[in-house]
């Protein structure tokens, strides 16, 4: 019989990419704010606002899942600058009763957090490093890490800049939408003071399902193999796919009045990651071409 795995916030890019790789291997079941489907093929997809708390422990107790895959967040950093309140409820308070429901089942749970909880002066973090958030956004993460940490039964994989096309539901691509206002011939602005090491949505997917299924506890970084300011990043995808390079203008993330600030170098060690995961990480392109040529 297969395990069960529950899933938060299907219809988020990276919850799409989870449960396109685990549906063969686990029983999955997928929470999301969305119109749910029901069943559809393998997966069990249900209609729930997380912040409904009671709802949420129900729904637990009825599928009782050996793992959870916490995907689903307010990701927004400007909305979450801006809405601290509903971003704490989000992303510190559904943590904190998803770990509560896996901790007393000891069911094991991977929950997504960021590059974004460094503050961007070094680069190239290890697990060892501290983190000293610089928005709001990353200091939700890192009190919901701690609640994390605090089961002892849990993971915190620290993503980098997520790259890649949905791969079921939409959610946040910066890919897609930059391949569309390519197609329009139209320019667009990526910051040339952020140097990140993206990780493609596919190998983020597999190992994050890996996490789930193996005996890893603690935190890992998972992010790709190139070091890369994210308008060097655009540069060279804009290039590979055929559009033109010229597209692509930099801008300085962190001079643009309203925003939220950013960390200037968040680039992750990857080392861990390859040392336990039998998913191997990727370089830019590498990931690129995983991405660009997925099929379900
Ligand atoms: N994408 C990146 O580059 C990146 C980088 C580092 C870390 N992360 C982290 O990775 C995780 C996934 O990110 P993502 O890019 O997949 O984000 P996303 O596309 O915005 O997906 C997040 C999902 O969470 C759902 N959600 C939010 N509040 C909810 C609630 N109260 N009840 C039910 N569902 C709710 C959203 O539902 P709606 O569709 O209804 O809004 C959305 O589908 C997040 O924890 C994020 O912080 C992402």
């Amino acid at each position: 019989m297969k395990k069960k795995l529950l899933v938060t916030g299907f219809g988020g890019f990276v919850a799409g990419s989870v449960i396109a790789k685990a549906k063969d291997e686990w029983e999955v079941h997928a929470v999301g704010r969305r119109e749910a489907p029901g069943k559809q093929g393998d997966v069990n997809y249900y209609k729930l606002d997380l912040l409904e708390s009671d709802k949420l422990s129900e729904l637990y107790h009825d599928i009782n899942p050996d793992a959870v895959i916490h995907a689903a967040a307010m990701a927004d950093i400007d909305f979450c600058e801006k809405n601290q309140d509903i971003a704490e409820k989000v992303n510190v308070g559904i943590t904190r009763t998803l770990a509560g429901l896996c901790k007393e089942h000891g069911a094991k749970m991977v929950f997504c957090s960021t590059d974004s909880i460094f503050d961007g002066n070094k680069g190239m973090y290890t697990e060892e490093d501290e983190p000293n958030p610089i928005n709001y956004y990353a200091e939700t993460k890192v009190k919901a890490e701690e609640i994390v940490r605090a089961t002892g039964n849990g993971v915190t994989a620290r993503l980098s800049l997520v790259m890649g096309m949905p791969v079921m539901g939409s959610g946040n691509s910066f890919l897609a939408k930059t391949i569309k206002i390519l197609q329009a011939g139209e320019s667009i602005k990526f910051p040339s003071n952020e140097t990140r090491t993206p990780v493609d949505v596919i190998t983020l997917g597999r190992s994050l399902v890996e996490l789930a299924g193996n005996d890893f506890m603690g935190i890992m970084h998972l992010s790709g193999n190139t070091k890369i300011t994210r308008y060097e990043m655009a540069k060279q995808i804009a290039g590979k796919l055929g559009y033109s390079r010229d597209l692509i203008v930099a801008i300085d993330s962190n001079a643009i009045e309203g925003r939220a600030p950013r960390p200037n170098d968040a680039s992750l060690d990857n080392s861990l990651a390859k040392k336990v995961l039998k998913t191997p990480m990727q370089s830019l392109l590498e990931g690129l071409e995983l991405t660009m040529n997925y099929k379900v």
